[in-house]
């Protein structure tokens, strides 16, 4: 442990499963007191049992980030735990189905995008008002992927939603850079996770897909964990509306 995160107060969501749970145990690791959020209520609660147990701070709400409601009521949580919030790492998210644009349901699209787009504009919305109130900046990481940076075969919607949030991510860095509020969001590659195991069950030609990341092998979740944490904390404090690649040199091509 390096302290990276001392004192500070984190909204992570997604923490039940795979990245969000390497984040959750790494953030609270670093030092910071956790609001961890997710739809999943048992494995989200395990995830903040175990943080405890090691003698993290951490506080599980049951949220589903496509309801705005519900956003605001988990943004109140950490403010009503901990008396405000300094960082979010927004990182929930679903693959959908995966088709063709041709083959692609509107059933499907309409999922992703309320999830993957419409999630992180929601999560970005409340814990900005809240560290505007606060008046002290802040920093949020959101999760997009390298679908966010190029174009990705067999998932149209996932890789629109993913841009998508690159462009948020940008766009609310500018606007909100003189409030003190750094914006960014990390793109992994493939990360081994329970999202990109179901999908290469479901697909086994996608297992493959390891052969073309350029430095031989999948991410591990705490190597993106890594990456939001710097992110989140004062030693990124000149790196705002950045999307920062880590896909082991998936998209340097
Ligand atoms: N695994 C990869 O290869 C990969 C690559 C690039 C980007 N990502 C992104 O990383 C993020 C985390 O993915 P992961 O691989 O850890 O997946 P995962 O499926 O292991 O975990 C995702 C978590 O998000 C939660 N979640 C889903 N919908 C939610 C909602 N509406 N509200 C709240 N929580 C919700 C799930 O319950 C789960 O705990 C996602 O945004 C994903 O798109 C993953």
């Amino acid at each position: 442990m390096t302290g990276l995160l001392n004192g500070k107060v984190a909204i992570i969501t997604g923490v039940a499963s795979g990245i969000g749970r390497a984040a959750a145990a790494l953030f609270a690791r670093e030092g910071a007191a956790l609001v961890a959020a997710d739809v999943m209520a048992d494995e989200g609660e395990a995830v903040v049992k175990s943080i405890r147990d090691g003698g993290g701070k951490a506080a599980f709400v049951r949220c589903d980030i496509a309801r705005a409601a519900d956003v605001e009521a988990m943004v109140a949580a950490a403010v009503k735990a901990y008396g405000r919030i300094d960082c979010a790492f927004n990182n929930a998210g679903i693959i959908g189905q995966l088709a063709r644009t041709a083959e692609e349901t509107e059933e499907n699209f309409d999922r992703v995008m309320l999830i993957d787009l419409k999630g992180p504009w929601l999560c970005m919305k409340y814990e900005i008002l809240q560290m505007l109130r606060q008046g002290k900046g802040g920093a949020i990481v959101n999760t997009a992927s390298a679908a966010g940076l190029v174009g990705s075969h067999g998932m149209p919607t996932y890789t629109a939603a993913k841009h998508g949030v690159v462009g948020l991510t940008r766009t609310a860095a500018l606007e909100y850079a003189r409030a003190g509020i750094r914006i960014n969001a990390v793109c992994p590659g493939i990360v081994d996770t329970p999202m990109t195991q179901g999908i290469m069950a479901q697909h086994p030609r996608m297992a493959q897909a390891t052969g073309i990341m350029p430095i031989g092998r999948n991410c591990r979740p705490e190597e993106i964990a890594e990456a939001a944490a710097w992110l989140c904390s004062d030693a990124a404090s000149f790196v705002t509306g950045h999307a920062m690649a880590v896909d082991g040199g998936l998209t340097a091509h």
